[in-house]
């Protein structure tokens, strides 16, 4: 039962399209029909500026990490430092969760953005190795290419195969007994996240991409 409730909740958070919503109340605009179409922190930042784009940025990791923080303590599961790692499961089931809700919305009709915001919320939360590993891969690939798109699939890749070596090869690895819970997660996120940048590796592959800060795409 705690865990449909904090499944609900968590994806009712993720859901909340933060990008279209700001960039419609600020530009007027439907962050849909410009840029890459992407209801998602990079596309606002083409019609915002950075500014903006760092604040949805923000918003939507916000929207993974506190269910994945405030849930498993609220429902009383069990807490940090308690022998066992249930409540290490249930924040699993909450970043799942919520990075559905943001690449599924049921208020966008389940068409919403690529996961990588809410997804760096959640792991900023479950494990901090992998945050700092996947922040550095995506700083050195945007820093040579300047690809976004291209950076956040290396990072979550990233962050996935340090989740996986945490758990086969440290004793007792730092999520414990739920370290393939985590590892599981991220590399079915990292898949998910892949498959939703397929129009991005579509534009890479014609040299069509949209670099960091050049031209705006037609939208796709
Ligand atoms: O997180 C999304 C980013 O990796 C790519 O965004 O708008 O260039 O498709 P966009």
């Amino acid at each position: 039962m705690e865990y449909a409730l904090a499944a609900g909740l968590s994806y009712l958070s993720g859901s909340v399209p933060w990008a279209l919503l700001i960039v419609r109340w600020v530009a007027g605009v439907d962050l849909r029909s410009v840029g890459s179409g992407n209801p998602g922190a990079t596309n606002a930042s083409r019609v915002l500026g950075k500014r903006w784009g760092a604040a949805i940025l923000l918003l939507d990791a916000l929207k993974g990490a506190v269910p994945v923080l405030v849930l498993p303590r609220l429902l009383e599961v069990d807490g940090p430092g308690d022998e066992s790692d249930a409540w290490r499961h249930l924040a699993v089931v909450c970043g799942a969760a919520a990075v559905l809700g943001h690449v599924f919305p049921v208020w966008l009709k389940f068409r919403g953005g690529k996961g990588v915001a809410t997804g760096l919320g959640v792991t900023a939360v479950l494990h901090w190795p992998g945050l700092l590993i996947g922040a550095a891969a995506f700083a050195l690939v945007a820093k040579t290419t300047r690809l976004v798109a291209l950076a956040s699939t290396v990072a979550a890749w990233a962050f996935a195969l340090t989740c996986a070596i945490d758990c086969l090869l440290v004793r007792p690895g730092l999520f414990g007994s739920a370290g393939w819970s985590l590892a599981g997660f991220a590399l079915l996120t990292a898949l998910l996240i892949t498959a939703r940048h397929a129009s991005n590796f579509a534009r890479m592959r014609r040299g069509e991409e949209n670099r960091w800060g050049g031209q705006d795409l037609k939208p796709t």
